[in-house]
């Protein structure tokens, strides 16, 4: 085992606050990493994609339209694409009153804010690079925002970070351009084709509806582009049912938009 990368603790897979704690506040703002972090999470994680003029920002849908107030800050721009807006633009728009009114003023924040955030919460991140066919050339950016703010040193890339994606070739091009780095795949590829995902990524990462006990141990008994025994981080598990039977097929991580629910589940 890589004790540096392992996720849960002993036996117990890592609870990861999916867009931060997203059942409580809302997704992919600071305030959600902030209470993931109150309520006692390590592992959260986010979706990140490409403004007009090149910024990265947290976002999980292209458009901005469901989780801000671009309608109304921008009525002429349909269908409201974050690739069509600059990140000044962006900064401009409120995040959190869709959600609730005591999160009015969220921001959406850049990459830079956000890992500056979790470094000051001490925590960890699983970083997902959102829609890559819509951004090409992300990869480097993203690594390029993390090197600056102090996430591709040894400590930060050994123990505290992984870069997944839907995108193969995305995976791909994250650990040609930093081998050194823990990268997953996001989806549920054949038991067949696995030996081939097992030579560029660490982690399997499937929705939670398509894997099985056999399935988890298909993806365990390869290694993955480090070495390690290949992980499986499942998601998204919202409810205890859920949470109980990923665990008993032995998964590193549950990805999740309520991680109390899943460690009472779990028991961590
Ligand atoms: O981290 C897994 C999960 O986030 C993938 O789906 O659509 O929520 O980004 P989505
Ligand atoms: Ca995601």
């Amino acid at each position: 085992a890589h004790a540096s990368v392992r996720l849960g603790a002993d036996d117990e897979p890592a609870v990861i606050a999916h867009r931060g704690a997203s059942a409580y506040a809302p997704e992919n703002t600071l305030a959600a990493i902030d209470l993931a972090d109150r309520m006692g999470f390590d592992w959260v994680e986010n979706d990140v994609q490409r403004t007009k003029d090149g910024e990265l920002v947290v976002v999980h849908d292209d458009s901005l339209a469901r989780t801000t107030n671009v309608e109304q800050v921008f009525p002429g721009r349909a269908p409201w694409k974050i690739k069509d807006f600059t990140a000044a633009e962006i900064a401009t728009l409120d995040a959190g009153s869709w959600f609730g009114p005591e999160f009015a003023g969220a921001r959406v924040p850049t990459l830079k804010q956000y890992v500056n955030r979790v470094e000051r919460n001490r925590q960890k991140l699983l970083l997902e690079i959102k829609k890559p066919e819509l951004y090409p050339g992300i990869e480097r950016d993203t690594l390029r925002v993390l090197r600056k703010a102090g996430w591709l040193n040894r400590h930060h890339v050994k123990h505290r970070l992984v870069i997944q994606s839907f995108g193969v070739d995305s995976v791909k091009a994250v650990h040609a351009q930093r081998p050194d780095l823990t990268t997953g795949f996001l989806g549920t590829p054949a038991v067949a084709d696995l030996p081939e995902y097992a030579r560029f990524t660490d982690q399997i990462n499937p929705t939670h509806t398509s894997i099985t006990a056999d399935y988890v141990a298909a993806v365990h008994k390869l290694k993955g582009a480090h070495g390690r025994r290949l992980q499986v981080n499942t998601w998204t598990v919202n409810t205890a049912a859920a949470a109980t039977r990923v665990d008993e097929f032995g998964v590193d991580g549950i990805i999740t938009n309520n991680p109390d629910i899943v460690r009472d589940a779990v028991g961590e």
